[in-house]
C-alpha cells in the first residue's frame, strides 16, 4: 500500500493530536516536522512510535523537498505566511500533492479566499480539516438512520455545541490574533456540523444553500473582574481593552434546493462550560426520528476520590481541556477516534494519493468562513442577516468583525 509522506507545520497542540491519530492511520508517514516551539518533542513521539522518519526541517522550503503533503497546523494568524511559503516552494520545484489546514481556514473571508487562490495557483489539491464531520457517531447516526431518512425525509432541525472552559495558549483569547472569540474558534465546528448533518444522504457538502443566519455574541464569564485579572495574568490578555465573546448562540437557515423545504441548524459555543471537560453535543430531529450525540457520556466512568487525588498526574488524559482531577470523571480512551481526527486523515491522504481534494476542500472552509463573519455580523448589527442578497455577500468579502479589529468593547459591554 502507498503511503502519503506528510510534513507538519506547527508542533503544538493540534499537531500532536493528529500524530496520536496517525497511530491508527496505515496510510501516513510524516516524514518532517517544522515549528517555532516544539518540533523536537513531536519529532521524538513521531520516532517512538514509528509514524514516519519525522525528521526536524529549519524552514517549511527545506521541509517541501522531501515530503508529498504538508499540515498547516500554526495559529491562525500564521496561516497565510506559511501557506506564501509551500507555494513558493512549489514554484521552486517541490513536488507536493496537496495541502491540508486546520480550521478556521482564515479569521475572514478575505484571508480565506487569499488561501483558496494560493492553492489554486499551483494546482495544490487541498484538505480543509473539520474534525467534527469524520466523528464516529455522527457517521454512524447516518448510515443507521439512513432508511428512516429514505421513506420518512430528512432532517429539519440540528443543534450542535462545543463547550470548555477555555483555550490552551494565549493566541487564542487575542482576538485579533486569533480571529475573534469562541464563534471564530468553535462556530466554525457546530455550524458545520450543523449543516452537514442536516444535508439529504448523497447531496454534496454544500448542497442546502444557506438563506440568513442570527447570531447572539456575549462575555459572560471572562469579563468579569476576577476572571478578567486572571486572563491577564496568565495569558496576557487584557479583556477590559481587548474583550472576545466567551458564549455565542445562533441559528443559520438553509433552503432545499430542489423541494424548497427549509430547514435550521442551531448552534452554541462556549469558553464558559463548568463541567469535566470538552462537551461536543450534536442533535437531529428528522419526522419520526432522532439522533443525539454527547461526548460526555462515556462508556468509561472512573472515580478518584480526595485521599487519592494527588496520585492523578495529568487530569488531561482523562478528557481534552479536563476541569477536575478527582470525583466522578468522564474518560474517553481514544478521544483522538472520537472526535474524528483519525478519519479525516485517512480520508486526505486517500485523496492526495489519487491526485484529488479532500471530501472538504478549502473552498468549502471558505463557505464556513462566510457563515461564521456572517454570524459576527449578525450580532454586531442585532439583525438577522439575509445570505442571499447580493449586497451583503458583497460587504461579507471584506468584513472585518469590530471584535477581531479589537473593538470587541462597542459589541459586548
Ligand atoms: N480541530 C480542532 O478541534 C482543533 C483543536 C485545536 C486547534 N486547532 C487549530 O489548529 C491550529 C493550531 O492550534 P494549536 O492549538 O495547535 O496551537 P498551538 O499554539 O498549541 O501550537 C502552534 C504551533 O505552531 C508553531 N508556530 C507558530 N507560528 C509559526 C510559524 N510562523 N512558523 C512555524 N511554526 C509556527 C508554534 O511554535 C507551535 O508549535 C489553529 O488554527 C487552531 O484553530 C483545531
Amino acid at each position: 500500500m502507498s503511503k502519503l509522506k506528510l510534513g507538519i507545520v506547527g508542533a503544538g497542540f493540534v499537531a500532536n493530536f493528529h500524530t496520536r491519530a496517525i497511530t491508527q492511520v496505515r496510510s501516513i508517514e510524516i516524514d518532517g516536522v517544522t515549528a517555532i516551539k516544539g518540533a523536537e518533542a513531536l519529532s521524538d513521539i513521531v520516532k517512538k512510535h514509528h509514524l514516519g522518519k519525522g525528521t526536524v526541517y529549519a524552514n517549511v522550503a527545506e521541509m517541501a523537498k522531501h515530503v508529498d503533503a504538508i499540515a498547516v497546523y500554526v495559529p491562525n494568524f500564521a496561516r497565510l505566511e506559511i501557506v506564501e511559503q509551500i507555494v513558493d516552494a512549489v514554484k521552486q520545484g517541490a513536488q507536493l500533492k496537496g495541502v491540508i489546514c486546520e480550521k478556521p481556514l482564515g479569521r475572514n473571508v478575505k484571508e480565506a479566499r487569499r488561501l483558496v487562490e494560493l492553492a489554486d495557483e499551483v494546482g495544490l489539491k487541498t484538505a480543509y480539516f473539520e474534525n467534527q464531520i469524520f466523528m464516529k457517531p455522527v457517521q454512524a447516526q447516518l448510515k443507521q438512520l439512513a432508511p428512516q431518512q429514505k421513506t420518512m425525509g430528512p432532517l429539519a432541525l440540528t443543534r450542535s455545541s462545543e463547550e470548555h472552559g477555555g483555550p490552551h495558549e494565549a493566541w487564542f483569547w487575542d482576538p485579533t490574533r486569533q480571529g475573534g472569540g469562541v464563534l471564530c474558534d468553535m462556530g466554525c465546528h457546530s455550524i458545520a456540523v450543523g449543516w452537514y448533518a442536516l444535508t439529504p444522504i448523497g447531496k454534496p457538502i454544500t448542497f442546502l444553500e444557506p438563506v440568513s443566519i442570527s447570531a447572539e455574541t456575549a462575555l459572560l464569564k471572562w469579563g468579569l473582574p476576577a476572571w478578567r485579572e486572571k486572563l491577564l495574568n496568565e495569558r496576557g490578555v487584557d479583556y477590559s481593552k481587548t474583550p472576545a465573546e466567551d458564549f455565542t448562540t445562533g441559528i443559520v437557515t438553509f433552503r432545499n434546493p430542489e423541494t424548497g423545504q427549509l430547514v435550521k441548524a442551531q448552534f452554541t459555543d462556549s469558553w464558559m462550560f463548568e463541567k469535566q471537560g470538552l462537551r461536543l453535543f450534536m442533535d437531529g430531529m428528522g419526522p419520526g426520528y432522532a439522533f443525539e450525540v454527547n461526548t460526555l457520556q462515556s462508556s468509561l466512568q472512573i472515580f478518584i476520590g480526595d485521599v487519592a487525588a494527588e496520585a492523578t498526574a495529568d487530569a488531561e488524559i482523562a478528557l481534552e481541556k479536563s476541569t477536575a482531577s478527582r470525583g466522578l470523571l468522564a474518560v474517553q480512551h481514544n478521544e483522538a477516534d472520537l472526535y474524528g481526527y483519525t478519519d479525516e486523515n485517512e480520508e486526505a491522504a486517500a485523496a492526495f494519493l489519487a491526485g484529488r481534494d479532500g471530501y472538504l476542500p478549502w473552498s468549502y472552509g471558505l463557505e464556513i468562513t462566510k457563515l461564521v463573519m456572517a454570524g459576527y455580523m449578525a450580532a454586531e448589527r442585532k439583525q438577522t442577516i439575509d445570505l442571499i442578497d447580493p449586497e451583503i455577500q458583497g460587504e461579507l468579502e471584506t468584513y472585518i468583525p469590530l471584535i477581531q479589529q479589537g473593538k470587541g468593547a462597542e459589541v459586548l459591554f
